[in-house]
This record gives structure tokens, sequence and C-alpha cells, in this order.
């Protein structure tokens, strides 16, 4: 069985990333190679040309295609061979794997799976990253750990206040749990936390004196994106702390892409509404995701040495592990979905 749901949307990279030089990453354990033909459309192909095994991503990209660096066979965009040095005629098999591709709110994203099961409505919207009424910021980190261990930790925010100390910790996080709710795609928390201090971020990027009213409604988009609409509010004002003005607004993202059983493509976004704006801010809040973030990875990679090195050791469970265990089973079940569907 694939240890990957396969018949998903996953991040392939940053818009900005890809230009007309060829990207080589892996998704899913396959090597892929990525472009942008001369129409700036995005491309993806098997990262493995058909004739000796060369990762087309060392060749270069013309207009038409991209022309395997080994031998120059050159392959246009639906992974069809099109040209073969000092000869005429090209069979039809002289051909590489083509992967769908969809560019959308400043990601490029993939589909490895089946393509008849793929519909671009499914991609998760995160436009506020490229609204002009929002400032954003972004980041990629490369993990040596399984992305569950990742999802794991995304969806328990009572870890925000032992490992977090100097950027998301809120004490009074572990005292709050979220009330959580599945959905045809995952599931969703809601939290409110009222007159607590803000963590050191949110004093920060709202500029708060005082106290603050505090809340997040997530979601977790199956099988890796979590998205966190968050604020807080001076906790004097009265009524429901998100439909407040005056408040500071983050409608964070972080996208995981598995790269192979053991490491993990993860990508963020964290568009923002400052309730007192200046030009600093959000460079303040991407160094404050970027130091937090470090302490996560550092963490989780230290934890996943521990169950490398410890396999069979059993996982005690808490009470703040209820997100995490209602998606891992929908997980399993979407893999078992997709294997039987394989193997009928
Ligand atoms: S390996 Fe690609 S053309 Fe020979
Ligand atoms: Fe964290």
């Amino acid at each position: 069985m694939s240890p990957f749901i396969k018949n998903a949307w996953y991040v392939a990279c940053f818009s900005q990333e890809l230009s007309n030089q060829p990207l080589a990453r892996t998704l899913l354990g396959q090597r892929v190679v990525l472009f942008r033909t001369a129409s700036g459309a995005p491309a993806a192909l098997e990262d493995r040309c058909c004739h000796r095994m060369a990762p087309l991503s060392r060749g270069e990209v013309e207009p038409d295609g991209i022309r395997c660096g080994y031998h120059g066979m050159k392959f246009a965009p639906t992974g069809q061979c099109i040209e073969i040095p000092g000869q005429t005629q090209i069979d039809a098999r002289m051909c590489v794997q083509d992967y769908l591709v969809h560019e959308q709110h400043g990601f490029v994203w993939i589909w490895l799976g089946d393509r008849a099961q793929a519909s671009v409505s499914a991609i998760v919207d995160c436009h506020w990253h490229t609204d002009s009424q929002w400032q954003s910021t972004q980041g990629y980190i490369h993990y040596r750990a399984n992305y569950q261990l990742i999802v794991d930790n995304l969806l328990d925010f009572s870890h925000l206040t032992f490992v977090h100390k100097t950027t998301l910790a809120n004490n009074a996080f572990p005292n709050a749990q979220p009330a959580i709710e599945p959905f045809d795609q995952g599931i969703r928390l809601t939290r409110e936390i009222r007159d607590a201090q803000p963590s050191p971020l949110h004093q920060m990027a709202g500029k708060f004196e005082g106290r603050v009213n505090f809340w997040n409604r997530q979601a977790w988009w199956l099988p890796s994106v979590f998205e966190n609409w968050a604020g807080s509010v001076e906790a004097s004002t009265p009524g429901p702390a998100h439909e407040q003005p005056g408040a500071f607004l983050l409608r964070h993202f972080s996208l995981l892409t598995p790269e192979t059983e053991h490491t993990t493509h993860y990508f963020w976004i964290q568009p923002c509404q400052f309730p007192r704006p200046d030009d600093t801010l959000i460079g303040k809040v991407k160094k404050g995701i970027d130091t937090a973030f470090e302490e996560d990875r550092q963490m989780i990679e230290a934890q996943q040495q521990n169950i490398h090195d410890n396999p069979e050791a059993p996982m005690r469970g808490i009470a703040a592990d209820k997100a995490l265990n209602m998606i891992r089973m929908m997980i399993k079940r979407r893999l078992q979905h997709e294997a039987e569907a394989l193997n009928p």
C-alpha cells in the first residue's frame, strides 16, 4: 500500500520558484521536473528520460519543451518526445509521464494520482495570499520527518506554551481545548479565549498594551493543508472577538507535501491585517514565524529520530490528541480506500 494519499492536490512549489530553468523536486517519493513553457504555463514531467534514464532536470528548457542534457531528446509538456537528434521517426512509446499542474494564489499545485478524479475546484482556497487587502509573507522548511508528525504538531496547540515560549506561547492554550467538528474534507476546530495575555507575536503585531480576546477558526483539509484564521482584539471589546474591528487578523496556511516517507516539504503563507499598520510589521511577523517553526522542526526531527530508533514503542494518548487522532484515522481510511480501488 502506498504510504501517501495520491488522489489529492499537493503544493509542488511557490510560483516564484518556477522559471525556464528546470526545478527538480521529489514529491510523494517520485522524482519530478517542473518548468515553465514559453507561454509561462507550469509543466511537470517525470524526471527520468525514457532513453537512458538521465534526469531531465539536468537538461534545458526550450520554448516548446525540455531537452534531455544527455543525448538531446526533447519532450513536450505532454511528456511526448518531439525530437530525437539524428533520427526522423519517433515512436509513440517515446514518452515520459506527465502530471497535472495548476497555478493558483502563489502556488503551483500538482496531482500525482488518478487523473479522472482530479478537479481544480478541490484546491484549498488561499486567495488571501495574493489579495491586496492583506499583507502576506511566506516561507519554506525542509523537514527530516514523516509528514504525519507535522500534522500532529499543527493539530495540537497545547504545545505552543512549551515549545514557543518567545513567540506563540499563550498560557491559556493547554486549558482551552477547541471544539472539533468533522466535515467531508477534514475537520474544523474552533477556539475562543477571552481576557488573556496575548502571545508575544500577537502583542507585537497588534501593538496591544494589555490583555486580549483571542480566537482561531482552523481547518485541516485532507491530506495535508492546515488553515488557521486567527486574531486578537483588546479584551475590553464586547461581543464575539472575531467580528470586531480593531483586531489583528491572520489567515495562516501550512501546506505539507511529503517528499519521502522520512522527509517533508513544508510551505507556509501568512496574510495579515494589522490594526495599527506600519512598514516593519510584516517582516517582524515573518521573523517570529521563522523562529517558531524552527523550534517545531528541532522538536519534531528529534521525535522522528526517537521513533526511528524505537519503532515498536507505543505512544500513550492524552486529551489534547483528539484532533490529530481524528485526522490520522481519516488519512488511514483514505489510504485503504485508494488501495482497494487499485486492487478491488
Ligand atoms: S538519456 Fe536522455 S537522451 Fe539519452
Ligand atoms: Fe509549533
